[in-house]
């Protein structure tokens, strides 16, 4: 079975269950950033593990879960929780859960992220809209792919038009919002403060450990995403920083009221598309 056939037949299963019709936007939310929940009603939801061929995400601080609901007027469908490379030591790990999003019409994807920051200035709490990204792991989600689809351009990767909607619901909400280059580190153990002055001197704002094979994957599917980093903690070595997981979650928690706003913003100057 191909993960196009797998994405039909999990996209078949999830609608039967009450994700039908148009979705105006996905999401995919990273650790310590699940409450953006509680901003939806009319929800559904379903364990990853209960829809055919999904990863299992088993993260602390990853619901694994997926959900469906109504912001304002806009359907959203929310993933709670990824895979990583780290978990699976397969960089496709969230290939068919992107190849689903196109299944279930290609919205706009939104992705966000827990990241190190190497800039003293992008402080914890901060929230950065990623405008590139430097693929540090040198791994692919589409290694072994065969089709001329594989070779996708990832100039402009980080969609210019929602990227500027970004910007917008953040001047019209009052949220602050830095841009920045994602570098991505396959981890799951951090970064040594020798890799963290090589990601500063090649260019690199944030670290992190997921984001980038699901931005290959989204562009690969034809779809237009974005992302948005929660600035964890400053990376390790800078201003002294010695990065752990706890502080990761508790520091995205404490920052996702912020994102809520941005998201909500965001959400309502969405084209509307359910009318
Ligand atoms: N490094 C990598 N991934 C991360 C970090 C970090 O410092 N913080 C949150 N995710």
């Amino acid at each position: 079975m191909t993960f196009e056939e797998k994405a039909e037949e999990a996209a078949r299963f999830v609608r039967e269950r009450g994700f039908d019709g148009r979705f105006d936007c996905a999401m995919v939310l990273g650790t310590g950033l699940g409450r953006l929940v509680d901003d939806l009603e009319e929800v559904v939801s379903l364990p990853y593990a209960e829809i055919p061929h999904f990863p299992e995400s088993g993260v602390s601080g990853h619901a694994g879960q997926l959900i469906a609901g109504r912001m304002d007027r806009k359907r959203i469908l929310i993933f709670q929780g990824r895979a990583h490379y780290y978990e699976t030591g397969d960089a496709a790990a969230m290939r068919v859960p992107i190849a689903f999003v196109k299944a279930l019409g290609a919205p706009p994807l939104v992705l966000t992220n827990a990241a190190g920051s190497t800039k003293l200035d992008y402080r914890p709490g901060s929230l950065v809209s990623v405008t590139d990204h430097i693929n540090f792991s040198g791994m692919s989600p589409l290694f072994k792919d065969t089709s001329d689809g594989r070779f996708v351009s990832l100039t402009n990767a980080y969609d210019e038009r929602l990227r500027k909607k970004l910007k917008l619901a953040a001047s019209v909400t009052g949220v602050t919002l830095h841009e920045g280059v994602y570098m991505w580190f396959a981890g799951p153990s951090f970064e040594t403060p020798a890799e963290i002055r090589m990601a500063r001197t090649l260019g690199a704002d944030l670290v992190g450990m997921s984001t980038v094979p699901e931005v290959i994957l989204a562009r690969y599917y034809g779809l237009k995403v974005c992302a948005v980093s929660v600035v964890t903690n400053m990376a390790a070595g800078i201003g002294g920083a010695s990065p752990s997981h706890g502080e990761t979650k508790d520091v995205a928690t404490g920052a996702s009221a912020g994102l809520r706003r941005l998201i909500r913003g965001f959400v309502g100057g969405l084209d509307d598309t359910s009318a």
